[in-house]
């Protein structure tokens, strides 16, 4: 199969993935990252915010298909989308325009971005375990230094029991002195799609960078 084909078919299950999972921010806009309870939350202050929407700035890091990218520029926000796969990036152009919103989309490495500008959202959810652990913490210095004071950090990432693992949970604790910590949760979650039944434990973590919004 040829290479853009192919890309097609992985757009289309990527998709259908979605669709089933039944995701909101492509209907209505917003912010999901799979636990109600932070859903929630995050979406009453955005909402709460709603009036100045279209002035907050957001940057979406290891963006994937980019459905909170899409759902919080339906939100008026300006938004900056990285990933660094270029059929990602691809994906967030394509539901952009069908979608009717504007999303700066990128392909970058988050290691290879540089901004000198700070960001009033930034979005860091499911990417860090894919970073090799003797940068994670590096990584998530960048990430916070990429937050405006008072703006918000959402950061996510899978978790297990092994004491490594929460070694590396301690590691970026720490280097999260700076942010006001509003929620964080650890919650069991069934992999879906793996090639067998099994389960993560998986982090959430919001909070505001120096002072409560
Ligand atoms: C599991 S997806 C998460 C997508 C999205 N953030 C979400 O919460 O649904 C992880 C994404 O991170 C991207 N990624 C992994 N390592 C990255 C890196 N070093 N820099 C930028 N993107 C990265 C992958 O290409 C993938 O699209």
């Amino acid at each position: 199969m040829c290479s853009l084909a192919r890309k097609k078919v992985i757009i289309a299950k990527l998709r259908t993935l979605k669709v089933a999972l039944n995701l909101a921010p492509l209907t209505k806009g917003g912010l999901f990252i799979h636990n109600n309870d932070m859903d929630k939350w995050i979406n009453d202050k955005l909402y709460s915010r709603l009036s100045k929407f279209d002035e907050l700035t957001v940057l979406d890091l290891g963006c994937g298909e980019g459905f909170n990218s899409i759902g919080l520029a339906k939100l008026g926000a300006k938004v900056t989308a990285l990933d660094k796969k270029a059929i990602m990036i691809e994906c967030v152009r394509e539901l952009a325009h069908k979608e009717r919103v504007e999303v700066l989309a990128k392909v970058s490495t988050i290691q290879d971005f540089q901004s000198n500008v700070q960001y009033d959202i930034v979005l860091f959810t499911f990417v860090l375990h894919f970073l090799p652990s003797e940068i994670q913490a590096q990584i998530v210095q960048k990430v916070i230094d990429l937050v405006k004071t008072g703006g918000i950090l959402v950061f996510a990432d899978l978790e297990d029991d092994s004491p490594v693992s929460q070694e590396r949970l301690s590691v970026f604790k720490n280097s999260l002195e700076n942010v006001e910590i509003e929620r964080f949760t650890i919650e069991d979650k069934p992999h879906r799609g793996a090639d067998y039944p099994h389960q993560h434990k998986v982090f959430y973590l919001m909070g505001t960078k120096n002072r409560i919004l």
